[in-house]
């Protein structure tokens, strides 16, 4: 690797930090909800009315999202984010959702509150898990969710094609058993219904992954977390990041 090239990887990583801050802000504060509910482009002014913030602060955060491409300018400094980049998860369609491996629920109860019509629930084996989620729709109030402590890798015989939307996200590769949990979301899926999987970008091969920083971190959390999730039980697929 060139020196230069070494550097650039230290600045932009840096800089990608930073970024990511205001994007924490952004989520915090309401900033993208209140631009992802606007259907025309609007001033730095009429944003911080939507999210009661101050002007100044809000053009300061459009400033950076903006020059780091989340957020798009008119020449007029109007701001939007286009409408095929914005989530679009309502449905009238949708009354069964579970979000397999839910860990403390923040996807679910998101979900949930997305679809006020469905009935959202999350499943996860870790104890812990389940009683922090439980904690969280408690205080959050969340009316259409329901947090279920998986005591063994089989779904309930009562959901056999209950559900029209799956989620896996980051699980997959912690399943000591992926291909019995793939089998049972098969059953327990409705004929048209639909599985989103998100999993890790990361090569089993190492030598595909260099220069990959992503991968760098995503090894860390298989060290200390992943590979013992998916070496649990035996049979073990022991995946780690990416095997
Ligand atoms: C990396 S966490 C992801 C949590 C959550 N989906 C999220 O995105 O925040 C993986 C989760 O899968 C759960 N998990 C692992 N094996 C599982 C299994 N056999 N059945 C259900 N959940 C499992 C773990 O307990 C953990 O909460």
């Amino acid at each position: 690797m060139e020196p230069e090239e070494y550097a650039d990887k230290f600045s932009s990583t840096v800089t990608n930090g930073f970024i990511a801050l205001e994007i924490a802000i952004g989520l915090k504060l309401g900033l993208f909800n209140s631009l992802n509910t606007f259907t025309s482009q609007v001033t730095s002014k009429e944003l911080a009315v939507s999210c009661k913030l101050k002007e100044r602060y809000v053009r300061e955060w459009l400033g950076c999202l903006s020059a780091a491409g989340f957020v798009c300018i008119t020449p007029d400094d109007k701001y939007f984010i286009p409408e095929a980049c914005k989530p679009h998860t309502e449905s009238n369609t949708i009354s069964n959702v579970l979000d397999f491996g839910c860990g403390p629920g923040c996807l679910t109860i998101k979900l949930a509150e997305h679809l006020p019509k469905a009935k959202v629930y999350g499943i996860d084996i870790d104890r812990n898990s389940i009683e922090k989620a439980k904690e969280k729709k408690a205080k959050e109030n969340i009316p259409n969710v329901e947090f279920v402590l998986l005591e063994n890798d089989h779904l309930d015989e009562s959901w056999t094609k209950k559900f029209d939307w799956i989620t896996m996200v980051d699980v997959l590769h912690d399943l000591p058993n992926p291909n019995l949990s793939i089998s049972d979301i098969k059953r327990i899926l409705k004929d048209d219904g639909i599985v989103s999987l998100i999993d890790p970008c990361v090569h089993s091969d190492h030598k595909m992954n260099l220069g990959n920083q992503s991968a760098a971190m995503l090894y860390v959390f298989s060290t200390f977390l992943r590979l013992p999730c998916s070496m649990s039980r035996e049979p073990a697929a022991a995946n780690g990041s990416a095997e």
